[in-house]
């Protein structure tokens, strides 16, 4: 049983999705706090039966808090999660703010489950595209190094929040009626369109969260040099990321020793089904906890055998966020003496 539980984004795309799990029963909170902007003051979420009023979220908003999941971005987490962390919280944070701080965690709990043990207050979920990536890549890397990622993702409106979904139904609906369609939260038309990842663009070509993936990913599996070559693009899909992986390994791997290893891994589930043609889809994938991988085949033009390619969906509100932060928690209690 959770002690005190608050939610800070309590009324966005990823703190809905927490309220969600609570209430399928997969966490006991004794009190729970839902926290937003000052816009949000008074609106009413149901959870597990019951109706929560949201406050404002302030520093002083944080006593007897024991965890706190934060989804309301980089600047309100660096604002608001050392004030939490003073209060004696032990945050779990959805944003990019602290993840490559050395001093903190970036944990996904099916893979390196030991570095949530030395937080100092705060605990980082990965962004939603490297963890979608690392699922199925790590059993695998486990058996056999990877040496090699060439990754093109599928990213769904959910990652820029419940704002950009709106968008996505809105413009849809308005493409259809043949009204004009005005982008307000992409920089681009998202219905019947995709474009590379809205985040600014490097030096060397890569954006942001082409970045985030190559860096995260090297983090979690602690591989610092592990190659990564990521191209991020957001498609007219409402929660679930879809990702197109290439693979190179230390030795020499068949698909079938693939299957064999993630049709046992946790979090993964095997979708493969060649002649039916069925294969992971980001409707599927959606609202589910498993992360779909199938697709799986030697990549022919690596005569050596040492290169797989695969295709894998997996609900960004999930596990790509508010499942894993709440995994985390689990995780954190499953420690204590
Ligand atoms: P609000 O709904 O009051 O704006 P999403 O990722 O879906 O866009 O959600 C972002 C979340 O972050 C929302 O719950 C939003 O609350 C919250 N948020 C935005 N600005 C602030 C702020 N200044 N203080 C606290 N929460 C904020």
């Amino acid at each position: 049983m959770i002690r005190h539980l608050a939610i800070v984004g309590a009324t966005g795309a990823v703190g809905r999705e927490v309220c969600a799990i609570i209430t399928e029963g997969r966490i006991r909170v004794d009190r729970l706090t839902l926290l937003a902007s000052s816009r949000s003051v008074g609106t009413r979420i149901e959870v597990a039966g019951r109706s929560f009023e949201v406050a404002e979220t302030t520093e002083r908003g944080f006593e007897g808090v024991q965890y706190a999941i934060f989804s309301a971005g980089a600047d309100r987490a660096r604002l608001f999660a050392p004030a939490a962390v003073k209060a004696g919280a032990t945050v779990v944070d959805n944003s990019s703010a602290f993840r490559m701080d050395p001093d903190t965690p970036l944990v996904v709990p099916e893979i390196n489950p030991d570095d949530a043990r030395r937080h100092r207050g705060i605990i980082s979920v990965p962004n939603c595209s490297a963890i979608i990536l690392a699922m199925p890549v790590w059993p695998l890397h486990r058996v056999n190094r990877v040496r090699r990622i060439v990754v093109s993702t599928y990213q769904a409106a959910s990652g820029a929040g419940a704002a950009a979904m709106e968008e996505l139904r809105t413009q849809t609906a308005d493409h259809l009626a043949g009204r004009k369609v005005t982008p307000r939260v992409f920089p681009h038309p998202i219905a019947f369109n995709l474009f590379s990842h809205n985040t600014a663009i490097g030096d060397d070509g890569y954006n942001v969260e082409e970045r985030k993936v190559i860096e995260e990913m090297q983090k979690i599996f602690h591989e610092p040099h592990l190659a990564i070559a990521p191209t991020c693009i957001r498609v007219p899909v409402l929660r679930a990321h879809s990702e197109s992986v290439n693979l190179t390994f230390e030795r020499p791997i068949t698909p079938q020793e693939v299957r064999e290893i993630l049709s046992k891994a946790p979090g993964v589930q095997l979708v493969d089904d060649v002649s039916a043609n069925r294969f992971p889809m980001p409707i599927d994938a959606s609202g589910r906890d498993q992360c779909l991988v199938g697709r799986i085949r030697q990549d022919i033009s690596q005569p050596d055998g040492r290169g797989i390619q695969l295709f894998v969906c997996g609900d960004q509100l999930r596990k790509g966020a508010a499942l894993n932060a709440v995994q985390i928690i689990e995780l954190l209690e499953s420690m204590k003496p």
